[in-house]
């Protein structure tokens, strides 16, 4: 089992597609341990964002995902980290495959609608960057034993 950190940023909650991106990640099986809604400060932007802030469109980013509400949650699941990565698709909304998240939903480079963790590096730093560890609800849901095989 694996966790990752999903944000639904700012554009995805200002465009009222919280449900129906949230609804994707559930219809694939994965778990919700945490689930909040926050406002990003520009301190955390830098921290989450540490990678790219010296890059020269780091200003304009963090303006938009300071620029919102968003919903930040850790998804459970077998190899979530890549299946996330994979649903999300590229980067750019304007080069994301149909059928993924961004392919369907965003025509953007920047406003992207939803953050994946890229890696289990980036998935245990950025798990703890949003929540603290009683936030973390563990929890199998009655269904699981019909969503994969016990040997899985
Ligand atoms: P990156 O880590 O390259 O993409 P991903 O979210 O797929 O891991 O970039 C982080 C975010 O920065 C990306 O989701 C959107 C934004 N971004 C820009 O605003 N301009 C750019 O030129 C790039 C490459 C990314
Ligand atoms: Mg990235």
């Amino acid at each position: 089992m694996q966790r990752t950190l999903i944000l639904l940023k700012p554009d995805c909650f200002q465009r009222r597609l919280l449900g129906r991106i949230i609804t994707r990640f559930e219809d694939k099986g994965l778990n919700f341990v945490a689930l909040k809604l926050l406002h990003i400060t520009p301190k955390l932007a830098k921290e989450h964002y540490a990678e790219h802030v010296e890059k020269a469109w780091y200003p304009t980013l963090e303006a938009f995902i300071t620029g919102g509400p968003v919903v930040a949650g850790v998804l459970e699941g077998l190899e979530a980290i890549a299946v996330v990565r994979e649903m999300l698709g590229a980067t750019s909304g304007i080069k994301a495959a149909p059928g993924t998240i961004r392919g369907d939903f965003s025509s953007s480079r920047q406003m992207n609608l939803v953050h994946g963790s890229d890696g289990e590096e980036a998935a245990h730093r950025e798990i703890a960057l949003y929540f603290k560890p009683e936030e973390i609800v563990a929890n199998t849901p009655a269904i699981a034993t019909w969503m994969r095989a016990a040997d899985e």
